[in-house]
């Protein structure tokens, strides 16, 4: 129970998934001590606590946006930078007007003692170098703040070493959360009401190698998860195309509870571009991957990540690239221009591409997928979908995301919460039109 006098938090979450889930844990720390209680929405909070991304420049430039805006709607207010951003670039944030802490990634633990540390002693900087960070925090996170579904870390850092990517430097090494807090924490968040659980890790599919309990890994662990009473829905997040094996897919084409959805990061259809950015696959070895799933799990949503513009990427790279995505069953696609990460090992490398060539060739492959995925909406009219619709909703409508990772509304109807099957009678602008069913 919160003292009078306790503090109100507010928090800003950049990022990813983890980003997402890390704030959780570091509310769920804040809450367990009396000094402090979470802020409710749209109040003004004495301490914010902004969970800063790092993946690209503009990732950074949007988190030293919201800290100078923090800084100026709430002079008074702790302002604590957290994250990805935080542990790249310590100095850089503590340089900015205006921060009260700092606090590295596997600091978060000791944000209650930091904050009381920053009222004594003013500043501090508290980011400890990741390459000594050994065990997976756990934090038994019991709800989320503004999620309907409920996503669940398994998994943090990543032994992979891709050369445009800083979170090896941001996160450390893979380490896996024991399977039994995992599985509790499910039947925490079930028993408390939510129905869908989103399982994820920085690389997902590297569950269970740490362990020193042999024997877990990821199939293992969904196994294990749709055992909990309640739980409705299972979805993957992120996953690595090398760690996708035929049993995951015949398992995930098993079971109803699992979310007909996979987001795999592809990066380049040129092996030449793949082998620079040291990823471990062949662009063919993508193709057959995804065919597989889409005639294994009908209906299936499959969405990936793209970078244009890498170092020495060329036009006939990029056309490979292009080749590749418009053969793939793929539903959406996230593609960014190449943007250079301080710190990692393509700084180092030469041949880059203009500025405006990057963003030509974003632009082609978000046309090309989005014709696809314009083909797969229209595909899901007169079919009944299991969505889970989500309290913040458009309005007069109910809004929320069907299985296979499509945005599903309810056109005149509001206030609808929780997982319902709908039949879809339309393609709207901001999603699917559907109705109840008779
Ligand atoms: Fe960003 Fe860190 Fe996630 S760099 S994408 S918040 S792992």
């Amino acid at each position: 129970m919160a003292a009078d006098t306790s503090k109100r938090v507010a928090f800003r979450t950049f990022g990813c998934r983890l980003n997402q889930y890390d704030t959780e844990a570091m509310r769920t720390l804040l809450e367990g001590d009396e000094s402090y209680e979470t802020a409710a929405p749209g109040e003004a909070a004495d301490v914010y606590v902004v969970n800063t991304c790092s993946v690209t420049a503009r990732a950074d430039a949007s988190a030293r946006k919201a800290i100078r805006r923090l800084r100026k709607e709430h002079p008074e207010a702790k302002l604590v930078v957290a994250g990805c951003y935080a542990q790249r670039a310590p100095r850089e944030i503590a340089r900015l007007s205006g921060v009260s802490l700092v606090l590295g990634t596997p600091d978060r633990a000791r944000i209650v003692d930091e904050l009381a540390a920053v009222e004594r002693d003013g500043q501090r900087v508290a980011v400890s170098p990741v390459d000594t960070e050994s065990d997976f925090l756990d934090v038994p996170v019991t709800d989320m703040l503004s999620h309907s579904r409920a996503v669940v870390k398994v998994q943090d850092g990543c032994n992979q070493a891709c050369s445009y990517c800083i979170i090896p430097q941001t996160r450390g090494h893979s380490r896996s959360r024991g399977p039994q807090q995992i599985i509790d924490q499910v039947g925490n968040l079930v028993a408390g009401g939510y129905t869908e659980v989103v399982i994820s890790g920085v690389h997902v599919g590297d569950y269970g190698l740490d362990l020193a309990e042999s024997g877990w890994n990821l199939p293992r662990l969904l196994c294990a998860l749709l055992e909990v009473p309640g739980l409705e829905r299972l979805r993957l997040s992120s996953i690595e195309p090398a760690s996708i094996g035929l049993d995951l897919i015949d398992l995930m084409a098993s079971d109803h509870r699992f979310a007909r959805h996979f987001h795999i990061p592809l990066q380049s259809g040129s092996d030449r571009v793949l082998e620079r950015m040291g990823r471990r696959y062949r662009a063919v070895d993508f193709s057959e991957l995804v065919e597989r799933i889409a005639e294994t799990i009908p209906g299936c949503g499959i969405g990936s990540d793209l970078i244009c513009g890498f170092p020495g990427e060329t036009g006939d790279d990029f056309e490979q690239t292009l080749e590749r995505l418009r053969a793939a069953p793929l539903t959406y696609l996230h593609a960014f221009p190449y943007s250079v990460r301080p710190g990692s090992p393509a700084e180092a490398f030469g041949d880059r591409v203009p500025g405006d060539i990057k963003k030509q060739r974003v632009r082609m492959a978000k046309r090309l997928v989005s014709e696809k995925n314009e083909h797969f909406r229209s595909a899901q009219v007169g079919q009944d979908l299991r969505v889970l619709f989500e309290a913040a909703s458009g309005k007069g409508s109910s809004a929320g995301w069907s299985d296979n990772y499509l945005r599903v509304e309810l056109p005149g109807e509001t206030g609808v919460i929780g997982m319902e099957t709908v039949r879809i009678t339309g393609l709207g602008v901001t999603g699917l039109q559907a109705e109840h069913l008779k």
